[in-house]
């Protein structure tokens, strides 16, 4: 049995990484790290909290003494880096919290990682999850390739690009063996209700505004989430060491077009009037520093390791809405005590 580490796993994308790992993997002992903030949530993983290969720690990758111990403990030979102060509009109120997580939280983690395998790196694998907008932003035309060099716009995107930088740093300096993956906008379930996608959802069931940021014509590359975990286990088993590789939909949209789609098929399933939920559009203060268009060439992980979405947008954005109305209870929970205090303060 292999003893591997997932850092994220009760937030939105590690959650459904740890699932896909627990129920395939049964050879591996998964720990799931996760020190549970406002974006950690264990109802996300419920269904395989009693599964004989699935562990749970609750700890904070800033915490080096503590990330040292476990290493120590459990001798991981697999680490999947997904835990991350994930919001752009929270790095804009408050970057530090970025800093401290996405930066010193994985040099922890590399530190820990080097310090229990220096001699002997074989068969270890150290895998950064990063995003897209490290890239910045493109104009009208045009797709981010391996690459396109870094050129972050956010506190965000800033300090998952210093994280890129120190994962390959230590790569080059001290033979670190890890792969790394830049991913575009995932939705699907479990996603919080502060981005876009599920933010719109909640609103419109409740009949609040659609707060459309600026003039909505701004771009993003849409891929369902559970694709993602699928180019997730494919890196960690095939991709070759000290490579990069871009994962994306295939699926641009502007926002405000997508907004539109959104209300068309809550509509449906709400049974509502024809064009009701459209008249919740609202155009609100624009973000400042808004990148215009992130799109993704992912032909790298296509010819190399033959991924490719599995669900059209249609399907992925239906059974997104199916579960978010299927599951009001997980979505009250959330958005009850502090969300409504981030909701006042983002959007008053
Ligand atoms: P999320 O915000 O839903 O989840 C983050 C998880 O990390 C939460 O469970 C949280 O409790 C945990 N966490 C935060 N700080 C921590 C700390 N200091 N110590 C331990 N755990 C901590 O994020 P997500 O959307 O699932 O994103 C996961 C990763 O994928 C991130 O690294 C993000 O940058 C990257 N990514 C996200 C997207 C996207 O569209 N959501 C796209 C590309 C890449
Ligand atoms: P978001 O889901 O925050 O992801 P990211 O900023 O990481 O791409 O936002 C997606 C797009 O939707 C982005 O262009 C900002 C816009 N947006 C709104 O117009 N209104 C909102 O309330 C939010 C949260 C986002």
């Amino acid at each position: 049995m292999k003893n591997i580490l997932i850092t994220g796993g009760a937030g939105f994308i590690g959650s459904h990484v740890v699932r896909r790992f627990v129920k395939n993997y049964p050879n591996y002992n998964i720990y799931n790290l996760d020190a549970l903030t406002y974006a950690g949530n264990l109802e996300n993983i419920k269904d395989i909290q009693n599964e004989s290969n699935y562990t749970f720690l609750k700890g904070d990758i800033v915490d080096e003494t503590y990330i040292n111990e476990i290493f120590e403990k459990y001798q991981f030979e697999g680490v999947l880096h997904l835990a991350a102060e994930s919001h752009v509009d929270r790095s804009i109120t408050d970057p530090l919290a970025f800093v401290k997580t996405n930066i010193i939280g994985t040099v922890n983690l590399l530190n820990a990682f080097k310090k229990i395998w220096k001699d002997n790196f074989d068969g270890k694998r150290f895998y950064h999850i990063s995003t897209d907008e490290v890239y910045g932003s493109l104009g009208e035309t045009g797709l981010f390739t391996e690459t396109t060099s870094y050129d972050p716009n956010s506190p965000y995107s800033a300090s998952k690009a210093s994280s890129d930088h120190f994962v390959r740093a230590y790569g080059e300096t001290y033979g670190l063996p890890y792969v790394l993956t830049n991913c575009s906008n995932n939705y699907g379930p479990f996603h919080f209700p502060e981005k876009l996608i599920p933010l719109f959802i909640n609103n419109i069931i409740n009949k609040k505004p659609l707060p459309v940021y600026g003039d909505g014509n701004y771009t993003r590359d849409w891929l369902f989430v559970k694709d993602h975990a699928v180019a997730i286990d494919l890196v960690f088993h095939q991709g070759k060491n000290h490579e990069t590789y871009n994962i994306g939909g295939f699926n641009e949209w502007k926002n405000i077009d997508l907004v539109r789609l959104l209300c068309q098929k809550m509509d449906e399933k709400l049974g509502r009037k024809e064009g009701e939920s459209e008249q919740l559009i609202t155009f609100v203060k624009d973000r400042p520093g808004h990148d215009l268009r992130y799109a993704i060439d992912a032909s790298k992980i296509n010819k190399e390791l033959g991924w490719m979405p599995s669900v059209t947008f249609e399907e992925g954005l239906q059974e997104t809405i199916n579960w978010y109305l299927d599951n009001t209870e997980w979505l009250n929970n959330v958005t009850s005590g502090e969300y409504s205090k981030y909701y006042e303060k983002q959007y008053q």
